[in-house]
């Protein structure tokens, strides 16, 4: 049953499990940004808005650091490319 438990998927974007993201921890990750950077955890489509509460909560849990004193990392939405047309009027119309 342990086994399964650490099975759980934590951040649903990347598919990154409860597992890893406990190695990431005992890697020397002590940050929300630490464990993004060790496993991608936080880098999805939603941008960690699922799981970064969760990754919060198992750091604080493993004695890194306090839950207040972890902070949101640097929000870096998706972006796509543009072309530079797409924000031009026609002047004809
Ligand atoms: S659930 Fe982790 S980035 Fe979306």
């Amino acid at each position: 049953m342990e086994n399964a438990d650490q099975e759980i998927i934590i951040c649903r974007c990347e598919e990154i499990s409860r597992r890893q993201i406990l190695a990431a921890i005992a890697d020397g990750a002590t940050t929300i940004k630490g464990v993004k950077i060790r496993t991608e955890a936080g880098m999805g489509l939603c941008q960690g808005r699922t799981c970064r509460r969760l990754i919060t909560q198992m750091l604080a849990q493993s004695g890194a650091r306090p839950a207040a004193e972890l902070y949101p990392p640097t929000s870096r939405p998706p972006v796509r490319t543009a072309q530079v047309g797409e924000y031009i009027r026609e002047e004809d119309d």
